[in-house]
């Protein structure tokens, strides 16, 4: 299995960096990100690679590690150190899933093409970073969320500047990506949250969970939650960790909370 045959580099060609239309790709990725803090490439994995993705994924679910939590917007979980600060004082429910990298098998599609330069090379090209290297965390590096029935991430800032993410299954309904792009540190910030936390969805954007789309996104700007899935079938999302620093690990608390385990 060659990793460039799961992708539909006829319509998003990542490995062509000589041609004309190549670098016209590239720009408007670069672009896109730069002017939203979000580059979604809707079909980007092949049909059949999708479906390859999605069996390997679901044959790896039972490994998931479930937390459940309450916290703000800024992913802290001691609210009452937030009581009279507005927004940031609000709770925010999560219950996700997630299955550790260690857990993919070493000719995994996923493992292959979380592994495959071309990828990489395209990721830092969209960023404009001098450098970007894979994660060494053996947990997290390339991980999968599982959203069961229940399942959902309340609205958040990210830790991370960068996320990188495949939509490989849907679920019967909810799951849905909702954000307000660029509003961490802007003059109306608490306005804006106060608003979205109340449920006013006027500012709230939304991207719908399309089969086969590569996210490129900054979550550290940009407000977003994953809406509450339910039915049997779970929302299975990849999680693919990049960093301009080599040798990023998570810490031991991080891998306990995800993992259950530091290693
Ligand atoms: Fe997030």
């Amino acid at each position: 299995m060659n990793p460039a045959d799961l992708i539909d580099l006829d319509r998003y060609p990542i490995t062509d960096d000589v041609s004309a239309d190549g670098q016209a790709f590239r720009m408007h990725s670069r672009l896109k990100f730069q002017h939203t803090g979000l580059l979604a490439l809707n079909g980007f994995l092949h049909e059949a690679a999708i479906a390859e993705l999605a069996a390997e994924a679901r044959a790896l679910e039972h490994h998931a590690h479930f937390v459940e939590s309450t916290h703000n917007v800024y992913l802290a979980t001691q609210l009452e150190d937030f009581a009279g600060e507005g927004p940031a004082a609000k709770g925010e429910h999560t219950f996700v899933g997630s299955v550790a990298y260690d857990r993919l098998p070493h000719g995994s599609r996923l493992r292959r093409l979380y592994q495959w330069d071309p990828l990489i090379a395209f990721i830092q090209s969209v960023l404009g970073t001098a450098e970007l290297h894979r994660f060494a965390d053996p947990l997290g590096a390339c991980s999968i969320n599982v959203y069961r029935d229940g399942g959902r991430h309340g609205w958040h800032f990210d830790e991370s500047e960068l996320s990188v993410t495949l939509m490989l299954q849907a679920p019967e309904s909810g799951g849905d990506f909702e954000y307000v792009a660029g509003i961490r540190h802007r003059h109306d910030e608490e306005a804006v949250l106060t608003r979205v936390l109340d449920g006013d969805c006027r500012e709230t954007q939304h991207l719908p969970f399309t089969e086969g789309t590569l996210l490129i996104f900054n979550g550290q700007q940009t407000l977003h939650r994953v809406t509450r899935v339910a039915g049997p079938r779970a929302r299975l999302v990849p999680v693919l960790c990049f960093s301009e620093r080599p040798d990023m690990f998570n810490s031991d608390e991080v891998r306990r909370y995800f993992w259950g385990r530091a290693g």
